[in-house]
C-alpha cells in the first residue's frame, strides 16, 4: 500500500464513516448545531436528510461525540427490523437489558430507563440512520416512542436521518401524525467548491500529514467529479494516491486527477 511511500499513519480517504475524520464544512457545522439545539431544547422528534454520500452517518457518530454526557444515546444504524426488533435493538444500544422481549416488557423497561435518567437531570436521545428504510409500521411505532412523557416533559428525543426520499414517505397521509410531530428539520448539503481543499487537506493531515502534494488546479476536477459529495471526493483522492504510488509522484497534479476520473466513470 501507499502509506509508506507518503509518510502517512493511516488510510486518509477510506470510505468507512469515521468520526475522527469528521471535518466541520459550513453545512455539517449547521447540522450539528440543529442537532445539539433540538435535543437540548427536547424539540420531539428532529429530521435530517441528506443526498447519498453526504455524511449522514457520520454526522450521527460525530454527534454522540459533542453531547453532554448526561444525555443517553442510542445509534440504530440499519434499521431493518420489524418494529418490536426495532425497539429492542433501541433499548439495547442504550444498555439495558430487557426483562422480556415482548412489545409491552420492553416498552416499560424503557420508560423506567427513561424515568430514570431524567430523575438525574440527563435526557435520552434515540438516533436512527437510514431512516428512508423504516416502514410505515416502524415510523408509527417510534412516534409513539415519541409520546413518552412525564407529566411536565417529553422523555425521549428522537433523530431521524435519511435520504430525501423519506420526505415522500413521511407524506403519505396515514404518516401525517409523525409528520406533524417534527418540528425540527435540516437538509444536508455537499461541501462548498471553495470547502473541497480544506476538506482534503484536513483529512490528510488527520492520517499523520503526508509527504504528498496536490496542486491547487487538481481541486476543480476534484470538484466537477465529486459535485462535493464527500464520499466521491474520498474514492477519486484515494486513486489518485494509488495512481502517485504507482508513479512513484509525490506532487499529484490536475493530469493524475483527470486520469482518475476517467477509470472511474
Ligand atoms: N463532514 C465530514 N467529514 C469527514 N468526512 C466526511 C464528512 N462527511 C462525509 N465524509 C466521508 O464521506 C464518506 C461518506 O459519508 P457517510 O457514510 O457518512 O455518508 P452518508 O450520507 O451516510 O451516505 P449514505 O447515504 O450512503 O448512507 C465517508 O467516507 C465519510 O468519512
Ligand atoms: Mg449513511
Amino acid at each position: 500500500m501507499y502509506l509508506d511511500f507518503y509518510g502517512l499513519k493511516q488510510v486518509p480517504f477510506s470510505i468507512t464513516s469515521d468520526p475522527q475524520f469528521f471535518f466541520e464544512s459550513s453545512s455539517h457545522r449547521e447540522a450539528l448545531a440543529t442537532l445539539l439545539y433540538g435535543i437540548r431544547e427536547k424539540k420531539g422528534i428532529i429530521l435530517i436528510t441528506g443526498e447519498v454520500g453526504t455524511g449522514k452517518t457520520t454526522l450521527c457518530k460525530a454527534l454522540l461525540d459533542k453531547l453532554d454526557h448526561n444525555i443517553k444515546t442510542s445509534l440504530i444504524l440499519n434499521p431493518f427490523f420489524s418494529s418490536v426488533q426495532l425497539i429492542q435493538a433501541i433499548i439495547e444500544d442504550f444498555g439495558i437489558r430487557p426483562d422480556k422481549k415482548n412489545k409491552l416488557a420492553l416498552i416499560n423497561n424503557l420508560n423506567n430507563f427513561l424515568i430514570d435518567v431524567t430523575l438525574k437531570g440527563g435526557g435520552a436521545v434515540v438516533i436512527v440512520d437510514e431512516a428512508q428504510n423504516l416502514t410505515p409500521n416502524q415510523l408509527e411505532q417510534i412516534r409513539l416512542l415519541s409520546n413518552l412523557e412525564t407529566s411536565k416533559e417529553k422523555l425521549l428525543q428522537i433523530v431521524l436521518v435519511g435520504q430525501p426520499e423519506i420526505i415522500e414517505k413521511l407524506n403519505q397521509p396515514r404518516l401525517r401524525q409523525i409528520r406533524q410531530r417534527i418540528s425540527v428539520k435540516y437538509n444536508l448539503s455537499p461541501l462548498r467548491e471553495e470547502e473541497v481543499a480544506e476538506y482534503v487537506n484536513f483529512r490528510l493531515k488527520k492520517a499523520g500529514q503526508a509527504d504528498v502534494k496536490i496542486l491547487p488546479q487538481s481541486y476543480k476536477i476534484i470538484y466537477q467529479f465529486s459535485k462535493g459529495i464527500p464520499r466521491l471526493i474520498n474514492i477519486l483522492c484515494d486513486r489518485a494516491l494509488l495512481c502517485g504510488f504507482a508513479k512513484e509522484k509525490k506532487v499529484l497534479d490536475e493530469e493524475v486527477f483527470r486520469i482518475c476520473v476517467e477509470e472511474l466513470i
